[in-house]
């Protein structure tokens, strides 16, 4: 997925459709939409009922005929036309008014970093519905480093971590390109997933997965290692009798829990590591990893892959709107030519 930034210089706004959340920057007004990928529906009218933060807080509460659905899933547009009607509302009428009036509105996306043919084509598909006549499509690891100020483009090797929802990519890059990457399917839903299913069977209790935090936030302080709060008092259904119930949960079980996601991410550290050139591993040694995404956010996350690796380990500034603004800095021409070696035309 080669795109030069001349071209990228000439879109209108960029789009990160992200699992969990949707991001997006329109050029000379900054990031305008940063909400859940989620919408509502009355599955009677087919209506649209909310999109974002509030369908969200719907999930779980809606009667039979309202259905919140999630269309980006994996990283992927699962549901094109779903997608395309939770980013027109999203955008607004004042904004989308504002794109249409372009007279060759042309947009930027960025996919994954092994998207196959057919999941750029859905990405694409959903932004030409929204009146898009070009579309650009960046790899989100270069967008990242982008965003998040590393200098991509000397001939020193950076490691790059982009913790999302569905997904954590791994990338050494050096000279404005990817050397070598790795895609691992868990991220922050694996993560919340380890938990939800500790308390089912631990303590028999149910509890959706947005309600977990409190949990991961325990795990904070002294991180992964074991010297946080001992115990979390959080509140659920019984999975038998279906009342409320609240229970201690303890601080070592979550971290043992959440090591099988965790471990699936430093195996891609590690194969990442191995396949990458020597020379270049010995930069890492000096520069570390610099994590990005929601889950960059994971209380102790850092502090694992620091005792893990031996690497310095840096968090983002935002972890969670580098990409779209990595996007964004690309559009608003904020990145010099020579910058991004091949990414240049
Ligand atoms: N403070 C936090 N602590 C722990 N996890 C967090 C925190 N904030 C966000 N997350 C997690 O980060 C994830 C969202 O990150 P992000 O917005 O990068 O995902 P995404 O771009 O939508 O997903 P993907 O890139 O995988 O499609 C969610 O799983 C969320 O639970
Ligand atoms: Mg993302």
């Amino acid at each position: 997925m080669t795109v030069s930034l001349e071209q990228l210089r000439r879109c209108h706004f960029a789009v990160d459709l992200g699992a969990a959340r949707t991001r997006v920057y329109v050029k000379g007004m900054g990031l305008v939409v940063d909400q859940p990928s989620v919408a509502a529906m009355n599955t009677r009218t087919g209506a649209l009922i909310a999109v974002g933060e509030l369908a969200e807080r719907m999930t779980g509460r809606t009667p039979d005929y309202i259905r919140v659905v999630r269309p980006v899933a994996g990283g992927t547009v699962v549901d094109i036309e779903m997608a395309q009607r939770m980013l027109r509302h999203l955008l607004g009428d004042k904004t989308r008014r504002m794109l249409r009036r372009k007279p060759r509105l042309r947009a930027a996306a960025c996919t994954p970093h092994d998207a196959d043919p057919l999941a750029q084509r859905a990405t694409i598909e959903t932004l030409v519905g929204l009146g898009a006549r070009r579309v650009e499509l960046v790899d989100t690891l270069i967008a990242a480093a982008v965003g998040c100020g590393l200098p991509v483009e000397r001939p020193e090797a950076t490691m790059i971590l982009v913790c999302g929802a569905a997904a954590t990519q791994v990338a050494v890059l050096s000279l404005g390109s990817i050397v070598c990457a790795e895609r691992l399917p868990v991220g922050g839903e694996a993560v919340d997933h380890a938990i939800v299913q500790l308390l089912r069977h631990e303590h028999e209790l149910m509890l959706p997965s947005q309600s977990v935090r409190p949990l991961q936030i325990a795990l904070s302080g002294n991180g992964l290692t074991p010297y946080g709060p001992t115990s979390t008092e959080i509140h659920g259904r019984d999975v038998a009798t279906g009342r409320a119930r609240s229970v201690l949960v303890d601080t070592a079980a979550v971290r043992d829990a959440i090591q099988t996601p965790l471990t699936a991410v430093l195996d891609g550290i590690g194969k990442v590591l191995r396949d990458c050139p020597p020379d270049l591993v010995a930069d890492l040694a000096d520069r570390g990893i610099m994590m990005v995404g929601g889950s960059a956010l994971l209380p102790g996350f850092d502090e694992l892959l620091r005792e893990a690796t031996g690497m310095p380990v840096h968090i983002a500034e935002r972890p969670d709107v580098c990409v779209v603004q990595g996007i964004g800095a690309m559009l608003e021409g904020r990145i010099e030519p020579l910058a991004l070696g091949p990414l240049a035309a």
